[in-house]
């Protein structure tokens, strides 16, 4: 039968698919005529994985095995030169390139004060909640409120001249507060705003994003359009109350977004109702109908309706605005995140088809 060192010879000749050179072995147990070994690639789970393992088998049973255990490893950090590493993990494309996976979604509404913020940070952790890498840019310079919405203490770090975000419920986010001290005001004029999104997109290190939630300023839209025209792919997303005149402003940014070739994804009705706690009746407190006007304006689709509440301060998977996984909220923005998903995906069949 063959020895370890026999084994160790043998598989020397079999090569890394992306290394290309010769494969690590881990671990070598010979019992009788069954070997076992433990093989580290460089990246395990590849279709390449298959050809080596037939290689592997194949050596060993022409050298005397009648059976062969074998697992894949993947090779440690310590184990690989940060070349070769580079190799395996090319690292992220930036966010403005065309390779690019990560889906944009700008939070836009007519009036101010309809909710954005709340339903953006909401949505964001909902998405992150589903196992989704999630982003969030507060782009309201002067207006930020996200940080402290979502209670994020920590400031962002700088590692090799990149900002890292900070992160808070699984999502990395992005603020004009970090860089205010003692939250006073930023004094900015509107060309700022292009610039400051361009350097949180050049100069932050989001690592890999599947959603980039872009959190809008108030506004008719001029500033979802700055925002469309630097991200061409961004998909708007519109927030507004049942009240009929934020359903017509909001209209109205949304046909001035489709003038310009700008997708609008869908709606959010927030501040829909009120339901008592005590006898379970809804009230509608800012009227009806808002969303579903958008939706047949727009010719577009209602991702859900979120009613008028606080989340749970007993709840320890909250923050000031963020509603837990568990809260009944918290399963609607659950419920949105699965819609705006499925758009997505709807979608991106739909463009390689
Ligand atoms: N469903 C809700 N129930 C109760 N309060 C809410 C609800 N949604 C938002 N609010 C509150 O309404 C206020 C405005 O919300 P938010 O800041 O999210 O709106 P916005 O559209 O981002 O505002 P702005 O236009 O100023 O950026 C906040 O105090 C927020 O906590
Ligand atoms: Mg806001």
């Amino acid at each position: 039968m063959v020895s370890k060192e026999q084994v160790m010879e043998l598989i020397k000749s079999v090569e890394d698919p992306i290394l290309h050179k010769s494969v690590l072995v881990h671990e070598v147990k010979i019992k009788g005529s069954h070997i076992s070994l433990k093989v580290a690639l460089s990246k395990t789970g590849t279709s390449e994985q298959l050809e080596v393992q037939q290689q592997i088998v194949k050596l060993l049973k022409e050298a005397g095995a009648e059976t062969v255990g074998l697992r894949f490893d993947s090779l440690s950090e310590e184990e690989m030169t940060s070349d070769e590493a580079k190799k395996v993990n090319p690292g992220t494309p930036p966010l403005l390139s065309s390779e690019c996976q990560t889906t944009f979604l700008a939070i836009a509404s007519g009036k101010g004060g309809v909710g954005k913020s709340t339903v953006s940070s909401n949505l964001a952790v909902a998405l992150s909640r589903l196992g989704y890498k999630v982003g969030l840019i507060d782009a309201d310079i002067y207006g930020f409120s996200i940080p402290d919405m979502m209670e994020i203490k920590t400031r962002p770090e700088i590692i090799d001249n990149k900002i890292i975000p900070p992160e808070r419920f699984g999502v990395k986010v992005m603020s004009m507060a970090f860089f205010s001290e003692d939250n006073s005001p930023v004094i900015w004029r509107g060309p700022m705003l292009g610039k400051m999104l361009n350097s949180f997109f050049s100069e932050v290190n989001w690592g890999e994003l599947d959603f980039l939630l872009l959190d809008l300023p108030p506004g008719t839209g001029d500033i979802a359009l700055d925002v469309h025209s630097m991200l061409p792919s961004s998909k708007e997303i519109i927030v507004t109350t049942p009240h009929p005149t934020a359903a017509l402003v909001a209209v109205r940014a949304g046909k001035m977004a489709q003038t310009a070739n700008h997708e609008i994804l869908g709606v959010i009705e927030n501040m829909s109702y009120f339901e008592s706690k005590e006898t379970g009746k809804k009230e509608y407190i800012f009227g009806r109908g808002g969303g579903e006007r958008i939706v047949q304006e727009l010719k577009t689709d209602l991702f859900g309706k979120l009613p008028l509440a606080q989340p749970d301060e007993e709840d320890p998977d909250t923050a000031r605005s963020i509603y837990g996984a568990d809260h009944p909220i918290g399963k609607i923005y659950e419920g949105i995140a699965n819609s705006v998903i499925a758009k997505v995906k709807k979608e991106q069949f739909v463009e390689v088809k």
